[in-house]
């Protein structure tokens, strides 16, 4: 019980070399494939997991604070402490870090993810209405279903055939594009191009202001690209309903984030078109950190494809079940990995107190 213990001085550079420097190498904001690779083939995560449950050991099983390139963190090396984080309220375990605002603020500095005070209550409130979070299923679901299949068939034909990650990643984009600004917005790749590179100026966490200019110029083609969908989607989706109340209609193929947009609750302060990047960016996201992941997982587990594959005689609506089933679990917000400039701060004075738990 009491405060946490201090790692040393050892343990501390040991933690950096093992753990934060390969992360920041790997990218916090968006992934360096390369760098990825090139980790990989150290093996460093496993290095730093026995490195982990060595000071775990060393410790008593209790969460240790270490120092890092970022000062002081508090490891998290106990279960309950970790529990405690994970469902504990962000107004007592901020996610609001200096790294994160620096990390994100090339590519969405209006965005909710940033905001704070009155500002956030406003877009949490205009966030919400869009991506109705509880709401199962979503008022978009049987459009994107409609969509994906669509791209896929762009991409395979109606026939089962090997999967090549460019295209797939390339028609996935196309759909994030669709579902997020409308149909007319399928090719307008520059949006996303746009906003990859503003996320790879991010994994720089402000470090090179040299390139301030480029990321202005960058934001300005992202945000025109956005504006311009964003205010024809609004005009489709009232005209379509006479309120716009459903997104530019999911039945007849017009439905997007951006339609649902224009009905929610607005003021002067929410900036609209500063939400979508943060959308734009968690749908693609789930490309390479949901779907890839799957798929790779599939293809080196013939048991569960066999089961995640549909047969011939399956009737299409079962047989498109199976792969969401596979996905479901990674989709809950707090407890999937995310970029250490992310993680949680406890806000002063709810330090865990951390109790020997029993090592596994
Ligand atoms: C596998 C899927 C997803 C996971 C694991 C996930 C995870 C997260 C996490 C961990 C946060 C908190 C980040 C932080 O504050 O540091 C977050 C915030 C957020 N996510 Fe997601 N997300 C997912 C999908 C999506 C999608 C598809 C959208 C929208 C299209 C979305 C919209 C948002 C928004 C608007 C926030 C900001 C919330 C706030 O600041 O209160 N997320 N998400």
């Amino acid at each position: 019980m009491g405060q946490p213990p201090h790692a040393s001085r050892m343990e501390s550079l040991a933690f950096s070399v093992l753990y934060t420097l390969p992360e920041f190498a790997r990218g916090v904001v968006i992934r360096r494939p390369a760098m990825v690779g090139l980790m990989a083939r150290l093996r460093t995560y496993d290095a730093a997991q026995r490195f982990c449950m060595r000071l775990r050991v060393r410790h008593g099983g209790r969460s240790v604070y270490v120092r890092s390139l970022r000062g002081k963190v508090l490891l998290l090396l106990s279960q309950g402490d970790v529990e405690r984080v994970l469902s504990g309220s962000d107004e007592v375990f901020s996610l609001r870090t200096k790294e994160k605002a620096r990390g994100f603020s090339p590519s969405q500095p209006d965005s909710l993810l940033l905001s704070r005070g009155e500002a956030r209550l406003d877009r949490h409130r205009f966030n919400d209405a869009v991506l109705q979070p509880g709401t199962v299923p979503h008022s978009l679901a049987p459009r994107v279903e409609r969509v994906v299949s669509e791209e896929l068939d762009g991409i395979f034909g109606r026939e089962p055939g090997a999967v090549d990650w460019g295209r797939l990643r390339a028609g996935h984009s196309r759909a994030v594009l669709r579902l997020t600004l409308g149909d007319a917005a399928r090719d307008d790749v520059r949006i996303l191009d746009a906003l990859n590179a503003l996320r790879r100026e991010g994994n720089w966490l402000g470090l090179r202001p040299w390139r301030n200019g480029r990321v202005r110029r960058l934001r300005r083609v992202m945000m025109t690209g956005i504006e311009r969908h964003l205010a024809a989607a609004g005009g489709e989706s009232l005209a379509e309903t006479g309120e716009g109340s459903l997104g530019g209609s999911a039945e007849t193929g017009e439905g997007s984030l951006a339609g649902l947009a224009a009905s929610a609750p607005a003021t002067a302060g929410t900036c609209p078109a500063g939400q979508v990047p943060h959308w734009l960016m968690a749908l693609e996201v789930l490309g390479t950190t949901v779907f890839g992941p799957t798929l790779a997982l599939l293809a080196g587990h013939p048991e569960h494809y066999e089961r995640a594959r549909p047969r011939r005689s399956t009737p299409p609506a079962t047989a498109r079940s199976c792969a969401p089933a596979c996905t479901r679990r990674c989709a809950c917000g707090r407890s999937c990995p995310r970029c250490p400039g992310s993680s949680p701060h406890p806000s002063p004075g709810t330090e865990p107190r951390s109790r020997p738990a029993p090592i596994s």
